[in-house]
């Protein structure tokens, strides 16, 4: 049995967040909001409570889970990998969509890290996320709270249709605003290097860090963030990711709706609000905006959100418009974008 219950998202009520709180530290798994993506929460320094996260979720135990913080002491308690480099890190993207990988102290179970030497924190900026974890006294592992293999959930809707009857409670507060998960960063090295690109793009930390190298791992390659080896997202129907000016693009997909109603298929849009008028008129059997190219905030917030629609819907062939620019939140949506699609990817 599972409640959903619905939460002011900027001022969360007391005695909601007191309810997950006491499940927290009841050691069991409660969902609840930040600013990128839904969080499937439990007491991070309890390995049985953790060890429901994995089944709930269906999540190989080799996928370690971030754990979120609420200030800088509790991250002390966990982590003596302070450098000077973390201190700028914390200083300007705390609390925000930047997970640290550091190393970790003994008393994280090994269940957390799935082993490794070490610890990836984050400190989100939902209200909601930040009081939970302030009331319960814990640092809360959370991985985000989509089944398996599913997109990540960036409504309380979408972790409702992924986890209902399985965790005792939903935090519901809508909508998350970024839309996309944190970046991992990895500190424990000389150099910093993003393992997943993420809601601080690259430019942020370089103005702050100086140079950061970026070592996200290609299929078939031995990665270092061990959740970067799962195709994390493959949708029901068959993907190809389109890339280039919207000419090109809306070309190539009036062939590619043509081609699919010939046999018989459903054919959905994912596309930019740039080329969506032109699309509208190919009649292709769903369409959906997912923001304008001027805006890539828009597109990372709505992303996951178009990919879920198209399953849900049936479509068999998805045809989405990638980023031309993989500068900047580009750099995090194509990541998604391309595992999303496989291999399939063209660029026009
Ligand atoms: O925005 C987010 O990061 C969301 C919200 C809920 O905070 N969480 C999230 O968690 O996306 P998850 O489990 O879906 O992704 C965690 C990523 C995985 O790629 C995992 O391999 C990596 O972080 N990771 C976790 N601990 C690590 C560690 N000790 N060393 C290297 N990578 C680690
Ligand atoms: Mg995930």
């Amino acid at each position: 049995q599972t409640k959903r219950v619905y939460i002011n998202g900027e001022c969360p009520e007391p005695e909601l967040i007191s309810e997950g709180a006491n499940w927290l530290r009841a050691g069991e798994l409660v969902a609840f909001p930040t600013e990128t993506v839904y969080g499937l929460g439990a007491n991070a320094l309890d390995a049985a409570a953790c060890a429901k996260i994995f089944a709930a979720k269906g999540r190989p135990q080799d996928n370690p889970l971030i754990v979120h913080i609420c200030s800088r002491e509790m991250a002390d308690r966990l982590t003596d990998g302070w450098t000077a480099e973390a201190e700028l890190c914390v200083h300007h993207f705390w609390p925000g969509p930047l997970t640290l990988v550091l190393r970790k102290k003994p008393i994280i179970p090994d269940v957390v890290t799935a082993g490794l030497p070490n610890i990836a924190l984050r400190m989100p900026s939902h209200p909601v996320a930040l009081r939970l974890i302030e009331e319960s006294g814990l640092p809360i592992a959370a991985p985000s709270a989509n089944l398996s293999g599913k997109p990540s959930p960036t409504n309380g809707s979408h972790v409702w249709r992924d986890l209902k009857g399985k965790i005792p409670l939903i935090l519901d507060a809508g909508v998350c605003s970024v839309g996309l998960e944190s970046t991992v960063l990895d500190l424990s090295g000389d150099i910093p290097t993003i393992l997943r690109p993420g809601g601080i793009t690259r430019e942020q930390l370089e103005e702050v860090l100086g140079k950061v190298e970026v070592d996200v791992p290609k299929e078939n390659q031995a990665p270092k963030a061990p959740g970067m080896k799962y195709r994390h997202y493959s949708p029901q129907g068959e993907m190809i990711l389109l890339v280039g000016s919207s000419d090109r693009v809306v070309h190539r997909m009036g062939l590619e709706i043509q081609r699919g109603h010939a046999r018989l298929k459903k054919v959905g849009i994912l596309c930019t609000l740039e080329s969506a008028p032109l699309l509208h008129n190919l009649l292709p059997d769903l369409l959906f905006v997912l923001g304008s190219k001027e805006r890539p905030h828009e597109i990372a917030a709505n992303l996951f959100e178009g990919l879920r629609i198209c399953d849900e819907q049936g479509m068999d062939l998805i045809l989405t418009e990638g980023m031309e620019e993989e500068t900047g939140l580009g750099a995090a949506i194509m990541n998604r974008l391309q595992k999303a699609a496989g291999q399939r990817i063209e660029f026009l």
